[in-house]
């Protein structure tokens, strides 16, 4: 009788939980391990708090839950692979091929692959299955913002609030579609190598790094991008039964940006009112415990640990011989446990270098025996560094891993290597620095305290501002008003020729006045 009253309850509990829950479709479409992290985070707070939620994900998980079901697109991902194994040249993103490179962030080739991508996620027939089909709803659509925007279009499918998630800090490209383009002589591209204050010759650097791809994006990509919009949204629109706004008005249409940094780590930004800083949202509450051997090897650690890792997009296993080996040799010196992520075995490893293929991050970042973390400087990396409080040497490859560093350098919790085959005596002096010098754990602590310092912790401010923007039907009072203005009219060209014709015209009816008076005075005749 008792069983059966509770069972009743409980299932009033779970009918009113689930009427006030959201549907909420999570899109990522970065087929990249740290970007899927971030997919799974966002996942795992809505999931927590009741909602109900679709994902589009390259990295599915292991075992169902509860109101989620999963769109594995890693197909994709394996079918890009086949193809770079068949075409002749050599990966280009392999950490040896990365070496001494300028940032491949700024290249041709990237513009290309990220539409490239695109084209080939909204191309997937599981995708547009899903989009197509008409007893799908949504209440909010979260997307991941990838250097591309076509994927606005998925919103207006479904009649609901368009959120953008920024997997960076904030920069001009990501906020040109939410307010506006930041003044470059004080905000950097999120791939520049530069930091503010900026000398004279950077800050022409920064404008024409701004004009530059503004022209390449809208010369070169913009047109491909509207025509693979017009080729995929219209027609499952009209499945739907619903029409789509043009490309221009799908893209300015977001509610809200979510930005995986934060400024106690990153910069602090001028932001619209909708956009909001979230890092470290995908950091679980609860730390899993370390696998028994890592657990022994951490907790015996009497000098401490040092824990060494690329990413788990650059691999180690990458890496020249010729680095490797000197960096192995370099570790041997050091009394600390060395844990390198490492992706295969290797012969002749020091006794004190402990080779894993795969890392428990955030549970080796909390042992209080860790004393630094190597890492190529992913903003999920410094992230979760700071998280824990731990100081770290970067080693910054590609993309925003210089960004990230150059701001952990100034904030003084870390030291910089130049990635180089040549590197290792340079990476042993930053680990002795850190490891003598008190200040770098003093600031990673006091940083870390900042960084938690927040009204709500950041997964549960994700929450509420996915639920804030339904609740309020896209939020459109937070809308920044830039977005309507023109660039002539920001910059006040049109003023300023008003100005100048003004001025132009004074100067004539000045001289005209002039030349009047002048030939109205009577002339002094010379008599002889
Ligand atoms: C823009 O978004 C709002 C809020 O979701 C929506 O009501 C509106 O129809 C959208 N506009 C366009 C042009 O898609």
């Amino acid at each position: 009788m008792l069983i059966n009253r509770l069972t009743i309850f409980i299932s009033l509990l779970v009918l009113i939980a689930n009427s006030e829950g959201l549907r909420v479709l999570v899109f990522f479409p970065m087929f990249s391990k740290s970007h899927s992290i971030l997919g799974q985070g966002v996942v795992s707070r809505l999931l927590e708090a009741g909602h109900e939620v679709v994902h589009v994900t390259s990295y599915p998980r292991s075992k169902p839950e509860p109101r989620l079901k999963e769109v594995d697109v890693s197909s994709i991902a394996e079918r890009l692979r086949e193809e770079m194994k068949h075409s002749t040249s050599d990966n280009p993103f392999a950490l040896r091929n990365l070496v001494g490179k300028g940032n491949i962030g700024d290249s041709v080739l990237f513009l290309y692959f990220t539409y490239d991508l695109h084209r080939r996620v909204l191309e997937e027939k599981l995708v547009v299955d899903l989009l197509s089909d008409t007893k799908e709803h949504f209440d909010a659509v979260v997307i991941e913002w990838f250097f591309n925007d076509v994927i606005a279009g998925i919103a207006p499918l479904f009649k609901c609030p368009l959120i953008w998630f920024g997997s960076t800090e904030a920069h001009w490209q990501v906020l040109q579609i939410m307010d506006e383009i930041p003044n470059p002589a004080y905000n950097v591209d999120i791939f520049s190598i530069s930091r503010s204050p900026l000398t004279f010759w950077e800050r022409t650097m920064e404008l024409w790094m701004i004009v530059k791809k503004s022209l390449m994006m809208n010369l070169v990509v913009v047109p491909f991008e509207r025509s693979l919009y017009n080729s995929v949204f219209p027609s499952i629109a009209s499945k739907r039964g619903v029409t789509v706004p043009s490309y221009d008005e799908a893209i300015y249409n977001g509610s809200l940006l979510f930005l995986n940094s934060h400024p106690s780590i990153g910069t602090p930004f001028k932001l619209p009112q909708n956009a909001k800083y979230i890092a470290g949202y995908h950091i679980n509450k609860d730390v899993s415990p370390l696998p028994k051997n890592l657990q022994i090897l951490m907790d015996n650690a009497k000098d401490g640990v040092i824990y060494f890792s690329m990413g788990s997009n650059l691999l180690s296993s990458d890496m020249s011989e010729t680095m490797r080996d000197s960096l192995l040799k370099i570790f041997g010196e050091l009394k600390q446990t060395i844990i390198w992520k490492f992706e295969s075995d290797l012969p002749n490893v020091p006794s004190n270098v402990h080779l894993v293929k795969w890392a428990p991050q955030a549970s080796i970042l909390s042992h209080p025996n860790l004393k630094l973390f190597i890492t190529h400087g992913g903003q999920l990396s410094t992230t979760e560094a700071i998280h824990f409080g731990v100081p770290v040497v970067g080693i910054p490859v590609m993309a925003d891993q210089h960004v990230n560093m150059r701001s952990v350098e100034i904030k003084g919790f870390g030291l910089v290597v130049t990635l180089a085959e040549d590197m290792a005596p340079r990476v042993k002096i930053a680990i002795e620095e850190i490891l003598e010098n008190p200040s770098y754990m003093q600031k990673a602590k006091e940083v870390s305290g900042m960084f938690h310092d927040r009204i709500l912790p950041p997964g549960k401010e994700l929450v509420h501002w996915v639920e804030y923007v339904v609740r309020t039907r896209g939020a459109s009072h937070l809308r920044s008003p830039a977005l309507g203005v023109p660039l002539y009219q920001k910059l006040y060209l049109d003023f300023i020729i008003v100005l100048i014709t003004i001025l132009y015209l004074l100067v004539k009816i000045i001289n005209v006045l002039r030349r009047k008076y002048s030939a109205s005075k009577p002339k002094k005749i010379k008599k002889n």
